[in-house]
């Protein structure tokens, strides 16, 4: 924590309303700032926590949706951004840098020696653009437009990553631009869409997406020619805006055998859930398949300049098939982002994440756990490594409760909480089907008393919303 003197050192040049006013005048309201009513402006950021500008401290359990792993202001990363500012600050993108090269041969070599499989690393700037890059490999190796994507699934808001997103709500008024994706239900036992249990359902889900290959009356395969319609299946391994759901450990690997059947590819979003968020490198690595493209950004430069890309296998990938030209884009692999990254890759060997990561997860499930008991708002509690899901219902545990999660929310964003001792705020992100569903990724640097703070805090705002909501 910083001290509050050191932060505040300069007055406040705006007034909140002022800015406040400019903003409802002049900034387009299409981004998903108005999500809230009340708007929070913010001024500084360190470790766990942001501060608004009068000096609140709001800790903070999302952490730009996963991009900053590392920590607000994490000294060594925001060095290796600094130095680079100093020695090679702009580079077009069609010039070389040692950067770039190292951190390309660096995440190759790390997917290499754990999926085994030999690829090359293409880079953008955001996660929905590297996934439209992706989509050019599909379709440049498979010659098929359509692929499979999962209901709840978010790969993006271009035109063409907004066509394998399940929602409508991203595409009502934009039309189609892309083929949209054919999408099957995740397997999202909580609410299971088949209405199955887990402990006897025999992964009925699998079941009924075997059986689309049945006959070709179920559309999208033809056995005379043995082709699937479809090119790739896109998945998120643990889906992120969907819920952060935790798939059963064996879905994916029956899922990959159904795939290799009918040559169709796996692509796998690891934009929000890589870089050690579910307690390993990569998200997929918990289900024992190996994809045939990886697709990350976010924490790769911890939240500085951002850097995107996607890893595709040789085959796919080789000068012979993708030469140069195939995509680009200005801010590519820009100097700042590699610098960072290949740091961040450092910092990620040097760390022990593998175990600190589950660790920190696992205590901070179990103190989600007791507050369950206490509250059946509270209807499920779950995680893979710090990516936490805490599932807003109704008392009877089950049944949806936006409103309430609502209410939390801004609640915790109010900056009005007392726990702990002093005036607090709490910054939570809201995903879900029904968009009730806290998805937590809180930095890899808290505490078990931030943890605790967390819970406290958390209650509190609970409490507070069932008094409202
Ligand atoms: C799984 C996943 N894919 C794609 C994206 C899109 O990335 P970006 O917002 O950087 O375009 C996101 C962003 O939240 C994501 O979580």
């Amino acid at each position: 924590m910083i001290q509050e003197q050191k932060r505040y050192k300069e007055p406040l040049k705006s007034p909140e309303n002022d800015l406040l006013a400019l903003v409802s005048q002049y900034c387009s309201w299409g981004d998903t700032v108005h999500y809230a009513e009340k708007l929070n402006i913010f001024s500084a950021a360190e470790g766990s926590y942001l501060y608004d500008r009068n000096g609140v401290e709001y800790l903070d359990l999302q952490m730009w949706y996963s991009a900053v792993n590392f920590g607000y202001k994490n000294q060594r990363l925001n060095d290796a951004l600094k130095k680079q500012l100093d020695t090679l600050p702009q580079l077009a993108c069609q010039y070389l840098h040692e950067e770039k090269i190292l951190l390309a041969a660096k995440l190759a070599r790390g997917i290499e020696k754990t999926f085994k499989t030999k690829g090359r690393i293409h880079f953008n700037v955001g996660g929905s653009a590297a996934i439209e890059d992706s989509l050019k490999i599909v379709r440049n190796h498979t010659n098929k437009n359509l692929v499979f994507a999962f209901m709840g699934g978010y790969h993006g808001r271009t035109l063409g990553a907004s066509a394998i997103t399940s929602s409508y709500r991203y595409r009502e008024k934009f039309g189609h631009f892309s083929d949209r994706a054919v999408f099957i239900p995740y397997p999202y036992c909580f609410r299971c869409p088949y209405d199955k249990s887990r402990e006897d359902c025999g992964l009925y889900c699998l079941k009924q997406f075997e059986r689309l290959f049945e006959t070709e009356y179920y559309s999208v395969v033809n056995h005379k020619t043995g082709n699937c319609e479809c090119g790739a299946f896109y998945i998120e391994a643990v889906q992120g805006t969907g819920g952060y759901i935790i798939p059963p450990r064996e879905y994916f690997s029956g899922l990959k055998e159904i795939l290799n059947r009918y040559n169709i590819l796996l692509v796998d979003d690891e934009i929000q859930m890589a870089f050690f968020r579910t307690g390993k490198f990569w998200a997929i690595e918990h289900f024992n398949v190996v994809p045939d493209i990886i697709v990350f950004g976010k924490a790769l430069t911890n939240g500085l300049n951002p850097i995107s890309g996607m890893w595709a296998k040789e085959k796919l990938i080789s000068p012979s098939v993708f030469p140069p030209g195939s995509t680009h884009s200005t801010f590519s692999s820009n100097s700042l982002g590699t610098a960072v990254g290949l740091e961040t890759m450092r910092l990620i060997e040097e760390s022990d994440f593998v175990k600190q990561v589950p660790g920190k997860g696992k205590y901070f499930v179990a103190r989600l756990r007791q507050l369950q008991k206490k509250y059946p708002q509270i209807g499920d509690v779950d995680g893979l490594g710090l990516a936490i899901r805490v599932e807003i219902c109704q008392k009877d545990g089950f049944t949806p409760n936006k409103q309430l999660t609502d209410a939390i929310a801004a609640i915790g964003l109010s900056g009005n909480l007392s726990a702990g001792g002093k005036k607090r705020g709490l910054v939570l992100d809201v995903g879900g089907y029904y968009k009730n569903v806290f998805t937590l990724a809180p930095s890899f640097y808290i505490t078990e008393e931030e943890m605790d703070l967390a819970v406290d805090l958390f209650e509190e705002a609970l409490q507070k919303g069932l008094s409202v909501a």
